[in-house]
Parts: structure tokens; C-alpha cells; sequence
């Protein structure tokens, strides 16, 4: 298990460029490899240990995939397998996007049943629930879901959850809903960009989705879909956490190739912190010309400030003056950060689902251990920032989302190795 060895106290300085978006190429390629009847190639693609694991998903279905420099080939086949096993599901929750499309192709899927994970249960109920409306039969058995049908059949249902919207379950249902018989109208459906690019790739397939980036998407089913050549859009989280990798260090860099849109309710929260964030073209320059103020933030579906920025905006924050309360509405205990911020000199407490974040003026350098992606990489971000030597121990998990980032922060200054075990 690799670690990062990193020296703080260096404001960053440079270009950092953003890669193409993890959660939006996991259900384009499982779009191209089971819905497609003829070859995709997707550019922008990250080289990420999560795609390297889906890949592994498809190949075990059958599907042929070959990855080079940012694309990934799939091959379209008018047979597959229809099981995803548990050794392949528990390395990536994501492996249940199978499961919608096997369906509406082949009329059956088996998918392991996902377990919780590192921040508490995560429940598939809304994925099953959309794929009963469209008319399969669904049952668990011996840690499988099964679900059967013969063609799956439009219909009109809300996919609304206890916290809101679900970015999963919509992807699951819109791509099991393209093949179905007559008109489907998906209430309530995650309005994230990645649902957007999803239905962009799947219409550019052939499908016919409207209303995506709104909360309902309704879908006239077509007989089949044919494979396309697509780009990625850049990662909104990866892009978000070079800003805060700026802002934290108080250096002066460029983030290149986010899209503004995308960013909206981070960039609101980072000006409210007094960071000054200047747009040119395709770069956002972000600097520190006063301190870090104090600013609370809560936790929304999209457009509101993301789940998966909340614990590197309370990196920022433990560095800020005053306090700061940060509420978790999406998953109320995801916090498993606070603790290891804390052995690095952060003055936080637990309430509930909220963080009450009091600055503090440094942090100290400290062995500390990732323990899921975003709650991993806020550590790289604390340390980049801290006085002395942090030692960041299981970063396989931040290798899951963050393509290369060592390589990235030394580009513009940051002193962090890689050291194997
Ligand atoms: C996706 C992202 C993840 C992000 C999350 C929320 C991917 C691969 N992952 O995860 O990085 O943190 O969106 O933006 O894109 N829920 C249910 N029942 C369900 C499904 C979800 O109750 O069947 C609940 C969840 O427990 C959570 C909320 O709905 O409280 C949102 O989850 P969801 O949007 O589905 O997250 P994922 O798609 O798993």
C-alpha cells in the first residue's frame, strides 16, 4: 500500500490541469459496452483505478475493452454475460449500473448486492424501485439481485429518496427506460452534470431523452442503440479541489479546463471565503490576497455545494477565521476526516450531521490515514498546507478518483512523494 510523504508550507504556483470526469465516464462505458450494437470509442476518459475497475466489470460480461492515452474502445457484442459477481462489486458500488442495462438489452441481470461502505449504509432501493416501474421483476437471493423481463415498458414514476434525488439510480433507470417500449417520464431524476453527459452520449446513440439537467427526463424508447464516438467533460470535484489546493496553500495558480457552470455553488462558497477566483478562457485563477474567512456550507443536490467537496472545504475552513458550520445532508455521516484533521491540530466538533469548524492558525505535519476518496484527498490538501512532514497512509483510495496527482501538485510546487510499502 503506497503512502505520500508530504513537506507543507509551499504556496503553489502554475497550471493545473482538470481530467475528464470519473462519475461521468463509469455510466457512459457501461452504456457503450452493454446498449451499444456497434463500437464507441470515449475520449477524456481519466486513467483511474475506478475505470480500471469497470473495465474488469465489462470484460467479465464479455465485453472487449482496450484504454491508450485517454480513450477507451469498446466493443459492441450481441451476446453477453449477465452477471456481476461480489469479488467485482465490492471493489466499486458503481459496478450496479450493469444492472439497468443488461435488462432492457438481454431481459436479465444478476448484480451483486452492494454493501455500505466507508461512510455509512448506502441503499440501492431507488435503483430497484425504477426498474419494477419499467416492468421487471425484481428479487434478492443468496446476495443477488435478480431481475427478469421481457421488454421493459414505459411508464411515469418519481425516484425521489429520504435525501433527495439520486445520482445513481437515475443513470440505472435512464439507461434501462432508452430501450423500453413507449414513453417513460422519470420524476424527481438527479439533475448532476453527469447525468446530463450521460443522456448527451445516450441521445448521440440514438435515444431520445429530454428534459436532462432538469428534475424530471422523459425518455421515448427506441428498438436499439448504435455505439458513437464522445468527450468526457471535465471533472467539477477534481476541479473544485485544485481551487481549494490554491486557496489552502495560498499560492497562485491557474485550474485549467473546468467548466464555470459546473462550479457554480463552490465558487459562490469560496468568494463568500474571501478567496478571489479571476476567469480567463478555460482558466480560473484562484489567490489569497487577505485571510481565509469563515463561512458555513451545507450539503445539496445539484446545483447546490456537493457532498463530495464538503470535506476538502473543511481543510479550507479548519485554516479560516472564525467558525464554520458545515452540514452533511447527503450522507449525514460522512465525517470520517474529522479525526484525522484533528491529529493534524484542527479544532472541530460533531453535531449531528453538521461539523462546527473553528480556524485555527496552522496545522501541524502528522501520520494520518485516508479512508475513503474525498476524505483521503482533504488530507493531502491539510498537509500541502501544514507546518513539517505528513505522512498520508492508504492512498490507493485517492488513486480511485485523483489521476496522478502527485505529479499534478509538483508541477506547481508542492513537495509530495509516492513511497511504496
Ligand atoms: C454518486 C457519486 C458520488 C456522490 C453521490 C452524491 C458516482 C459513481 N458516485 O453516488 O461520488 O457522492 O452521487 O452526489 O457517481 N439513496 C437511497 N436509495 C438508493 C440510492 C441512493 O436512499 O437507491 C440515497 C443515498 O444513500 C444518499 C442519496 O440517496 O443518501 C444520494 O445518493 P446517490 O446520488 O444515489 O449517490 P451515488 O449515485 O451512489
Amino acid at each position: 500500500m503506497d503512502r505520500f510523504v508530504i513537506n507543507g508550507g509551499i504556496p503553489l504556483e502554475g497550471v493545473l490541469e482538470v481530467s475528464g470526469s470519473k462519475n461521468a465516464a463509469l455510466p457512459v462505458a457501461v452504456a457503450a459496452g452493454i446498449l451499444g450494437t456497434t463500437d464507441s470509442r470515449i475520449h477524456g476518459v481519466p486513467d483511474l483505478k475506478d475505470i480500471e475497475t469497470l473495465c474488469g466489470v465489462l470484460e467479465h460480461l464479455g465485453v472487449r475493452t482496450s484504454y491508450h492515452d485517454g480513450s477507451l474502445s469498446i466493443g459492441a457484442s450481441d451476446s453477453l454475460g449477465i452477471e456481476a459477481p461480489y469479488d467485482l462489486v465490492r471493489k466499486m458500488r458503481a459496478s450496479i449500473y450493469v444492472l439497468g442495462p443488461l435488462l432492457a438489452r438481454f431481459g436479465q441481470a444478476r448484480v451483486s448486492f452492494p454493501g455500505g461502505c466507508a461512510f455509512g449504509p448506502r441503499p440501492v432501493d431507488l435503483h430497484l424501485r425504477g426498474m419494477e416501474a419499467l416492468g421487471a421483476t425484481v428479487r434478492v437471493e443468496h446476495g443477488f439481485i435478480i431481475a427478469e423481463a421481457g421488454r421493459l415498458r414505459g411508464a411515469e414514476m418519481s425516484l425521489m429518496g429520504p435525501h433527495g434525488t439520486s445520482v445513481g439510480a437515475t443513470a440505472n433507470v435512464l439507461m434501462a427506460a432508452v430501450l423500453a417500449e413507449g414513453t417513460s417520464t422519470i420524476h424527481d431524476a438527479a439533475a448532476e452534470p453527469e447525468i446530463v453527459d450521460l443522456a448527451d452520449f445516450l441521445n448521440a446513440m440514438g435515444a431520445r431523452i429530454t428534459g436532462a439537467g432538469t428534475n424530471t427526463l422523459v425518455v421515448e424508447g427506441v428498438p436499439s442503440l448504435k455505439g458513437v464516438e464522445y468527450t468526457i467533460i471535465p471533472d467539477r470535484i477534481e476541479a473544485g479541489t485544485f481551487l481549494l489546493a490554491g486557496a489552502i496553500t495560498r499560492g497562485d495558480i491557474r485550474v485549467r479546463g473546468a467548466r464555470r457552470q459546473h462550479l457554480s455553488s463552490v465558487l459562490g462558497k469560496l468568494t463568500e471565503a474571501d478567496v478571489w477566483l479571476d476567469w480567463d478562457g478555460k482558466d480560473c485563477r484562484v489567490t489569497v490576497p487577505n485571510g481565509i474567512r469563515s463561512v458555513d456550507v451545507s450539503t445539496e443536490t445539484y446545483p447546490g455545494f456537493p457532498t463530495d467537496m464538503q470535506a476538502q472545504f473543511m481543510g479550507l475552513m479548519c485554516l479560516a477565521q472564525g467558525t464554520s458550520r458545515i452540514t452533511e445532508n447527503i450522507y449525514i455521516e460522512r465525517f470520517m476526516h474529522v479525526p484525522e484533521l484533528q491529529r493534524m491540530g484542527a479544532q472541530i466538533a460533531l453535531d449531528d450531521n453538521a461539523a462546527l469548524v473553528s480556524g485555527v492558525r496552522s496545522l501541524s505535519g502528522a501520520p494520518v490515514m485516508a479512508s475513503d476518496l474525498r476524505a483521503g484527498v482533504v488530507l493531502v490538501l491539510a498537509a500541502l498546507a501544514a507546518q513539517g512532514e505528513t505522512v498520508v497512509s492508504r492512498v490507493y483510495h485517492i488513486d480511485r478518483g485523483y489521476e496522478r496527482i502527485e505529479h499534478k501538485l509538483s508541477s506547481v510546487g508542492a513537495d509530495i512523494r509516492r513511497v511504496a510499502d
